[in-house]
């Protein structure tokens, strides 16, 4: 689990899947003008537990910046729309991989039914309630468990509790509870959702509002993008 900060502040979660890239949203890497990061925008913090020990330099947090020497947004994501909701970024320098620095293997292709009613876990650094009142972003990181839902029912949910034009495509999944209670949120993209056995199935992409009733978070559904990554990995091997 990495953070992606930018000026020092935590803005997005991010996966080591090797010793040389991590896995987010792309629009983790938009700048908010409907443009890329440039690679020195923006940082990833790897081995971080608290936000706030890193910022203030303790060195028991034993968490390390690393820079990225290539942006790789998906070729069909655009940062006005939630479609193709993934990036690789590239870094710098090879990680050294200690117990707490680790890859997280990538869920293979799957049939978009494989993971339904299984219980998966979502962690960062995002905010612990959708009201700015009521929460604030984590300083530890956090994670909660969650239930994937069937993409048809969610979509059929998201019409009824979001808006009547809500699409779910075979590329997203989504996880949560009916009653909510249990999501990612705002600041928690690009972040893993993990199951049991240790393999990422999604990443933290959107939603409407955070752990609303009939609401579950949408993520990117990442075997749907292991030919994408394997191939930019191996363009990209040096
Ligand atoms: N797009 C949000 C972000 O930039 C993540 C939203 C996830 N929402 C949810 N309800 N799970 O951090």
């Amino acid at each position: 689990m990495v953070s992606l900060m930018r000026r020092g502040g935590h803005f997005c979660g991010a996966s080591i899947i090797n010793e040389r890239w991590l896995l987010t949203a792309g629009h983790c890497v938009c700048n908010g003008l409907n443009k890329f990061f440039h690679t020195t925008q923006i940082q990833g913090v790897i081995g971080l537990h608290s936000i706030s020990q890193y910022l203030n330099g303790n060195s028991a947090e034993q968490s390390v910046a690393i820079n990225f020497k290539t942006i790789i947004p998906h070729p069909n994501y655009e940062c006005s729309n939630v479609k193709n909701d993934i990036a690789l970024l590239q870094l710098d320098t090879p990680l050294a991989f200690t117990d707490r620095v680790k890859p997280i293997c990538v869920s293979a292709e799957n049939p978009h039914t494989e993971y339904e009613d299984q219980l998966a876990i979502v962690s960062g650094w995002g905010w612990t309630n959708e009201s700015q009142a009521e929460g604030h972003r984590a300083d530890i990181l956090k994670k909660v468990v969650v239930k994937i839902w069937n993409n048809k029912i969610c979509e059929k949910s998201y019409k009824i509790y979001g808006r009547p034009s809500s699409l779910i495509s075979e590329t997203q999944l989504c996880a949560g509870f009916k009653n909510g209670g249990a999501d990612s949120c705002w600041a928690d993209s690009g972040g893993p959702l993990v199951m049991k056995d240790q393999i990422l199935i999604g990443v933290v992409s959107t939603g409407i509002g955070c752990a609303r009733p009939g609401l579950p978070g949408i993520y990117t559904r990442v075997g749907k993008y292991v030919n994408w990554i394997e191939s930019v990995l191996r363009k990209n091997n040096t």
